[in-house]
């Protein structure tokens, strides 16, 4: 006679992930009429008689226990299985990435001077005191340089220093793409370059010392401000729609361009200008310092906030919350 213990065990085991079906047939299994505790019962006249209560004892007990453990089984499995599913249970809700406002409004504003025949390009972000600062008519001791300030590379300044390479710096603006790109394209051209800048100052609700630039190029035999001001009437009616309420140009100076400007740009809900980027004639030694032929080609350069740009479309309040990495701004785009 087989052990009972055994029987028991392996009764067990058979249970363990057991559901619905599956429980059905393990009752089958034991306590069917072809069960394994029938056949037991019907083995018991062939036990020597001294044995056969003990045995008849202990097959009660496990025939008890395996019918309880059924139950219990089946109970506790009430619900499980591919039969038992409950379709009107609300489903849980995906959630899904956002991107970043900036990477938003930089993909609207890069768009719409694509459809512009402007060319999107990117520079370096580590950039080099002759790109920064000397192409752009800014010599070294030059005052025009406190206009910007600076965050040096020290390590590799010292390191330069010895080999008397160049100075590296984060770039202050986008405006040094203005001559690689010059250098190594015919013109004429028309580029927008987006991409990160950085400057030592205190942040404040308007400033941070890492934020977001687009600059423009445009190169041709003939340009002047009247094309400047259009393709730029352009650009901010399809990037503000019925807010945009029109632009004025106030004279400004940056060394890289002359005439200089500062635009405004008016809101028209707000009924008030708001000043939105620096902008110019591309100057003759910025040309010079690409490599064209004097008097050849003219240009207007821009350089926008990005941030800006974006606290106004989405009606933000202060540029530091686009850093803070807190979710809660995120989720809203
Ligand atoms: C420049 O950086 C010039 N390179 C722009 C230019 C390009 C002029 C080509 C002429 C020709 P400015 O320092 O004004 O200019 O910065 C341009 C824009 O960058 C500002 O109008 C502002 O929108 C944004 N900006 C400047 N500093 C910060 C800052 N700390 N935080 C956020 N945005 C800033």
């Amino acid at each position: 006679m087989e052990n009972i213990e055994d029987i028991k065990q392996t009764f067990l085991r058979s249970l363990e992930n057991a559901t619905g079906k599956e429980l059905e047939d393990i009752g089958l299994l034991y306590m069917g009429r072809k069960g394994k505790l029938l056949e037991l019962t019907k083995a018991l006249p062939l036990l020597p008689v001294g044995e056969r209560p003990k045995a008849g004892k202990e097959l009660n007990e496990l025939k008890a226990f395996i019918k309880t453990a059924l139950r219990e089984k089946k109970e506790q499995t009430k619900g499980d299985g591919p039969r038992e599913h409950d379709l009107t249970v609300p489903g849980k809700k995906v959630r899904r990435g956002h991107r970043h406002p900036l990477t938003l409004i930089t993909e609207e504003m890069t768009n719409i001077f694509s459809s512009l025949n402007f060319s999107v390009v990117e520079g370096p972000e580590v950039e080099t005191e002759h790109y920064n600062f000397n192409a752009l008519n800014m010599p070294e001791n030059h005052p025009a340089r406190d206009l910007w300030d600076t965050f040096w590379l020290q390590s590799s300044k010292a390191k330069n220093l010895k080999l008397k390479t160049e100075n590296l710096l984060l770039r202050t603006h986008n405006s040094p793409m203005q001559v690689r790109f010059m250098e190594t394209h015919e013109p004429p051209l028309r580029i927008v370059v987006p991409g990160r800048s950085f400057r030592y100052e205190a942040s404040d609700a308007t400033h941070e010392i890492q934020f977001y630039q687009l600059e423009g190029l445009f190169v041709d035999r003939k340009v002047s401000v009247a094309h400047f001001k259009g393709v730029m009437e352009l650009f901010f009616k399809k990037l503000f729609k019925d807010e945009f309420g029109g632009l004025r140009l106030r004279p400004s100076y940056f060394p890289f361009v002359e005439p200089g400007f500062e635009v405004d740009f008016y809101w028209k809900s707000k009924e008030k200008w708001l000043e939105i980027m620096g902008a110019g004639m591309v100057h003759p030694k910025v040309f010079e310092a690409a490599g064209f032929a004097p008097g050849e080609w003219q240009g207007f350069a821009f350089g926008l906030g990005i941030d800006r740009v974006a606290m106004l479309k989405y009606k933000i309040p202060d540029i530091r919350l686009f850093y803070s990495g807190d979710l809660r701004v995120i989720k809203q785009f």
